[in-house]
């Protein structure tokens, strides 16, 4: 185990030293339940994983218990929703937090140091898949809330807490679950840590996030896969001609050629453009972080406004022909790409996905056979970042972090952020205690143990700033 970190001496001047000493004294055993967390394997896009997530959703729903909250676990068409609540005052805000137990499935596995749903700290940091998005982050508030609860017997405002675990799959119940519960997830603003701080040591609060969508294009030529030699230059081939399609996509200067695609997108202001300038940024640093050699992307823009504020179209995966061991001379008999766009203010998701489909349609050659299947998407969001919820998040994250978080936009995006807003009409505070080096979705995936203590003080100062607002009267 690391060294316990002294989080006493980090704050004197507070009337939280009985609840910070007990989140010092507890690090080890919460450090100890996290890699218990981290052991259940949650994938969630995979079901020969279905229990595992089922058994994680307990391991959730006990963790709400200990922190005061009576928690359930709520069943939905796909992923179950763990859900519990402590409402004690109505003079106090409603807080709702949001975090989702489910994961990226682990592969490749043979790229991971030791294995995903093993966990193991090496150099200060804690390897395992899920360690930061978002079990790590979601365990921050859990604990936070437990010190709170056990050491004053009460918690700080009314706090309702909504674990889902489809969050990586497009959370396609989760709209409906909050449809049918306006009155019960009724609630002041939201809380999420599921983003990154912007860099070491420099923590964020994320008023931004992108949209997206997802699709998967399917071509079907011969009705198998053919000798090339024989029939090679007779026939359109599905590989040729889905790559030529998706090639075209993007053009040499980083635009998407989709026509109508950058119709509805909101320019970013002078003043935006000016504040991203200032954040601290390497583009060096920043390549060797990503291991790539260069930058690409589109003309005009600087990789932090293309990461945050600029729309995208990307392959995520490619499938056709033979791809094992040495030479096979076929023509294959299909070929099948998944493209996601990431999307930014007022982009409408339906809207890209229509003229997506109608452009590679048109470009399909004769004899195939085109099939276009819609997956999940949500739209981007930009919020106010002077809101008063805003102003106490920051004082939190200040005097947790020893330093004032800088206001950002981010490139990923979390579908339920907008509806939060739609539905239940709030806002989200988005306070990311990990970082993007974390290798989210990636092999050897990890959150820095520093970071989760810091997030867990993090977390126990935000309750106390934001129970001293006051309650719009909805609880
Ligand atoms: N935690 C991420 C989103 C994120 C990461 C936002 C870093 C900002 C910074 C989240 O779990 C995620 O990966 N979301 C998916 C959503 C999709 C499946 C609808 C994404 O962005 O790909
Ligand atoms: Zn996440």
């Amino acid at each position: 185990m690391s060294g316990q970190q002294n989080l006493t001496e980090q704050r004197k001047d507070n009337d939280m030293q009985d609840v910070i000493q007990y989140l010092t004294d507890q690090q080890p055993r919460a450090l100890d339940q996290l890699c218990e967390f981290l052991r259940i394997p949650s994938v969630s896009a995979d079901s020969a994983f279905r229990g595992d997530v089922q058994r994680c959703a307990e391991f959730v729903r006990q963790a709400m218990t200990a922190a005061g909250l009576t928690a359930e676990i709520i069943p939905t068409k796909g992923h179950p929703i763990v859900y519990g609540e402590r409402i004690h005052d109505a003079s106090l805000p409603t807080i709702l937090v949001y975090g989702h137990y489910d994961v990226q499935p682990p592969d490749p596995l043979d790229l991971w140091t030791t294995p995903p749903f093993d966990p193991q700290i090496r150099d200060g940091r804690l390897y395992a898949r899920g360690a930061t998005d978002d079990k790590g982050q979601v365990f921050t508030h859990l604990k936070a809330l437990e010190a709170w609860f056990v050491v004053r017997g009460e918690l700080p405002g009314n706090i309702k807490f909504l674990i889902e675990g489809e969050e990586e799959v497009g959370s396609d119940h989760l709209e409906e679950f909050l449809k049918g519960h306006r009155e019960r997830l009724a609630a002041d603003v939201a809380v999420i840590s599921d983003t990154s701080q912007y860099g070491d040591g420099i923590p964020a609060i994320t008023y931004g996030l992108r949209g997206i969508v997802a699709a998967e294009v399917r071509l079907r030529g011969p009705s198998k896969d053919l000798h090339s030699g024989i029939f090679g230059g007779s026939i359109a081939n599905p590989a040729n001609a889905l790559t030529k399609m998706i090639g075209r996509l993007i053009d040499d200067d980083g635009r998407v050629t989709i026509p109508g695609f950058y119709d509805d997108v909101a320019e970013l202001t002078v003043a935006e453009r000016q504040q991203f300038a200032r954040l601290p940024f390497s583009e060096s640093g920043f390549l060797r972080e990503v291991g790539s050699g260069a930058l690409f992307g589109e003309t005009g823009w600087t990789t932090l406004e293309r990461r945050w504020a600029r729309p995208t179209c990307d392959v995520n995966g490619m499938i056709s022909g033979y791809t094992g061991e040495g030479p096979k001379t076929i023509i294959p008999s299909k070929a099948m790409a998944k493209i996601t766009c990431r999307l930014v203010p007022d982009m409408q998701p339906a809207k890209v996905l229509d003229a997506l489909e109608a452009c590679l349609r048109e470009s399909c050659p004769p004899g195939l056979k085109f099939e276009f299947h819609r997956s999940h998407g949500c739209q981007a969001f930009a919020f106010d970042p002077t809101s008063q919820w805003i102003t106490a998040a920051s004082n939190a994250v200040a005097q947790a972090f020893g330093q004032p978080p800088v206001f950002i936009r981010e490139g990923g995006s979390i579908p339920v952020v907008l509806s939060f807003k739609q539905i239940l009409g709030i806002d989200t505070l988005l306070l990311g205690w990990g970082r993007n080096t974390d290798n989210l979705h990636s092999p050897d995936e990890h959150f820095h143990v520093a970071d989760f203590h810091r997030g867990t003080l993090g977390s126990a100062c935000l309750w106390e700033k934001l129970a001293a607002m006051k309650a719009s009267g909805r609880s």
